[in-house]
Protein backbone atom coordinates (compact mmCIF):
# COMPACT_ATOMS: atom_id res chain seq x y z
CA UNK A 1 0.00 0.00 0.00
CA UNK A 2 1.30 3.44 -0.99
CA UNK A 3 0.48 6.80 0.53
CA UNK A 4 0.07 9.33 -2.30
CA UNK A 5 -0.79 12.36 -0.27
CA UNK A 6 -1.24 13.16 3.39
CA UNK A 7 -2.19 15.96 5.71
CA UNK A 8 -2.71 16.37 9.42
CA UNK A 9 -5.35 18.43 11.20
CA UNK A 10 -5.63 19.18 14.89
CA UNK A 11 -8.95 18.63 16.64
CA UNK A 12 -9.11 20.96 19.61
CA UNK A 13 -12.19 23.11 19.08
CA UNK A 14 -15.69 22.85 17.60
CA UNK A 15 -14.43 24.84 14.61
CA UNK A 16 -11.88 22.09 13.98
CA UNK A 17 -14.73 19.62 13.53
CA UNK A 18 -16.23 21.87 10.86
CA UNK A 19 -12.81 21.97 9.16
CA UNK A 20 -12.53 18.17 9.37
CA UNK A 21 -15.91 17.80 7.66
CA UNK A 22 -14.95 20.27 4.91
CA UNK A 23 -11.55 18.73 4.28
CA UNK A 24 -12.84 15.17 4.18
CA UNK A 25 -15.57 16.26 1.75
CA UNK A 26 -12.97 18.03 -0.45
CA UNK A 27 -10.68 15.01 -0.61
CA UNK A 28 -13.58 12.64 -1.23
CA UNK A 29 -14.72 14.81 -4.15
CA UNK A 30 -11.18 14.92 -5.57
CA UNK A 31 -11.03 11.13 -5.36
CA UNK A 32 -14.24 10.88 -7.36
CA UNK A 33 -16.41 9.33 -4.65
CA UNK A 34 -20.15 9.33 -5.26
CA UNK A 35 -22.27 11.77 -3.28
CA UNK A 36 -23.51 8.90 -1.10
CA UNK A 37 -19.95 7.74 -0.36
CA UNK A 38 -18.81 11.30 0.34
CA UNK A 39 -21.59 11.67 2.86
CA UNK A 40 -20.80 8.34 4.53
CA UNK A 41 -17.18 9.39 5.00
CA UNK A 42 -18.01 12.88 6.18
CA UNK A 43 -20.57 11.55 8.67
CA UNK A 44 -18.20 8.94 10.06
CA UNK A 45 -15.37 11.49 10.27
CA UNK A 46 -17.61 13.95 12.04
CA UNK A 47 -18.59 11.42 14.73
CA UNK A 48 -15.00 10.32 15.28
CA UNK A 49 -13.73 13.90 15.41
CA UNK A 50 -16.37 14.74 18.00
CA UNK A 51 -15.35 11.76 20.14
CA UNK A 52 -11.71 12.81 19.84
CA UNK A 53 -12.64 16.25 21.11
CA UNK A 54 -15.21 15.34 23.78
CA UNK A 55 -13.77 12.13 25.24
CA UNK A 56 -10.15 12.25 24.11
CA UNK A 57 -9.63 15.84 25.21
CA UNK A 58 -8.53 16.75 21.69
CA UNK A 59 -6.20 15.07 19.25
CA UNK A 60 -5.31 14.84 15.60
CA UNK A 61 -6.65 13.59 12.30
CA UNK A 62 -4.21 12.16 9.77
CA UNK A 63 -5.71 12.14 6.27
CA UNK A 64 -4.11 9.90 3.65
CA UNK A 65 -4.82 9.08 0.04
CA UNK A 66 -3.77 5.44 -0.19
CA UNK A 67 -3.26 3.26 -3.25
CA UNK A 68 -3.58 -0.50 -3.15
CA UNK A 69 -3.16 -2.30 -6.49
CA UNK A 70 -5.41 -0.25 -8.77
CA UNK A 71 -7.64 1.03 -6.00
CA UNK A 72 -7.41 4.46 -4.46
CA UNK A 73 -8.88 5.19 -1.06
CA UNK A 74 -9.14 7.73 1.69
CA UNK A 75 -7.78 6.63 5.06
CA UNK A 76 -8.51 8.65 8.17
CA UNK A 77 -6.67 8.14 11.47
CA UNK A 78 -8.06 9.82 14.59
CA UNK A 79 -5.71 9.82 17.53
CA UNK A 80 -5.83 11.19 21.04
CA UNK A 81 -3.92 10.80 24.28
CA UNK A 82 -7.03 10.84 26.43
CA UNK A 83 -8.26 8.35 29.03
CA UNK A 84 -8.80 5.55 26.50
CA UNK A 85 -11.68 3.08 26.35
CA UNK A 86 -11.78 0.31 28.97
CA UNK A 87 -14.11 -2.01 27.04
CA UNK A 88 -13.90 -1.49 23.28
CA UNK A 89 -16.58 -4.08 22.41
CA UNK A 90 -19.01 -2.39 24.77
CA UNK A 91 -18.19 1.08 23.40
CA UNK A 92 -19.03 -0.19 19.89
CA UNK A 93 -22.53 -1.31 20.90
CA UNK A 94 -25.44 0.79 19.67
CA UNK A 95 -26.67 2.95 22.52
CA UNK A 96 -23.65 2.67 24.82
CA UNK A 97 -22.55 6.05 26.12
CA UNK A 98 -20.72 7.36 29.15
CA UNK A 99 -21.75 10.88 28.20
CA UNK A 100 -24.93 12.61 27.15
CA UNK A 101 -24.95 11.32 23.58
CA UNK A 102 -27.05 8.62 21.97
CA UNK A 103 -24.17 6.19 21.90
CA UNK A 104 -24.43 5.84 18.14
CA UNK A 105 -21.25 7.58 17.00
CA UNK A 106 -18.75 4.74 17.05
CA UNK A 107 -21.15 2.05 15.89
CA UNK A 108 -22.42 4.34 13.14
CA UNK A 109 -18.89 5.20 12.00
CA UNK A 110 -18.10 1.50 11.79
CA UNK A 111 -21.19 0.79 9.67
CA UNK A 112 -20.41 3.70 7.36
CA UNK A 113 -16.80 2.67 6.75
CA UNK A 114 -15.32 -0.13 4.67
CA UNK A 115 -12.27 -0.54 6.94
CA UNK A 116 -12.58 0.16 10.64
CA UNK A 117 -9.98 -0.37 13.35
CA UNK A 118 -10.27 0.81 16.94
CA UNK A 119 -7.28 0.56 19.27
CA UNK A 120 -7.39 1.91 22.77
CA UNK A 121 -5.42 1.56 25.99
CA UNK A 122 -6.71 2.93 29.26
CA UNK A 123 -4.58 5.94 30.27
CA UNK A 124 -2.76 5.97 26.93
CA UNK A 125 -5.37 7.06 24.44
CA UNK A 126 -7.43 5.99 21.48
CA UNK A 127 -6.80 5.50 17.79
CA UNK A 128 -9.49 4.89 15.21
CA UNK A 129 -8.56 4.19 11.58
CA UNK A 130 -11.22 4.14 8.89
CA UNK A 131 -10.95 3.87 5.14
CA UNK A 132 -13.18 3.93 2.09
CA UNK A 133 -12.11 2.70 -1.33
CA UNK A 134 -13.02 3.87 -4.75
N1 LIG B 1 -11.72 8.96 21.81
C1 LIG B 1 -12.33 8.42 22.88
N2 LIG B 1 -11.71 8.40 24.08
C2 LIG B 1 -12.30 7.86 25.18
N3 LIG B 1 -13.54 7.31 25.15
C3 LIG B 1 -14.21 7.30 23.98
C4 LIG B 1 -13.65 7.85 22.78
N4 LIG B 1 -14.54 7.67 21.79
C5 LIG B 1 -15.59 7.06 22.32
N5 LIG B 1 -15.41 6.83 23.65
C6 LIG B 1 -16.33 6.14 24.57
O1 LIG B 1 -17.22 5.34 23.81
C7 LIG B 1 -18.57 5.71 24.09
C8 LIG B 1 -19.40 5.50 22.84
O2 LIG B 1 -19.04 6.45 21.84
P1 LIG B 1 -20.12 6.88 20.77
O3 LIG B 1 -19.52 7.88 19.85
O4 LIG B 1 -20.69 5.64 20.16
O5 LIG B 1 -21.27 7.52 21.66
P2 LIG B 1 -21.37 8.97 22.32
O6 LIG B 1 -20.27 9.85 21.80
O7 LIG B 1 -21.43 8.76 23.79
O8 LIG B 1 -22.75 9.49 21.76
P3 LIG B 1 -23.05 10.01 20.26
O9 LIG B 1 -21.81 9.79 19.45
O10 LIG B 1 -24.19 9.17 19.76
O11 LIG B 1 -23.38 11.44 20.42
C9 LIG B 1 -18.50 7.13 24.60
O12 LIG B 1 -19.60 7.47 25.40
C10 LIG B 1 -17.19 7.10 25.38
O13 LIG B 1 -17.37 6.53 26.65
MG1 LIG C 1 -19.80 10.03 19.83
Amino acid sequence: MNVEKHDSLSIVTDDDIVRVRQRVRDWAVTLGFSLVDQTKLVTAASELARNTLVYGGGGTLLMEVVVNNRKRGLRLTFEDKGPGIADVDLALKDGFTTGKGLGLGLSGARRLSQDFELTSCPDEGTRVVIARWN
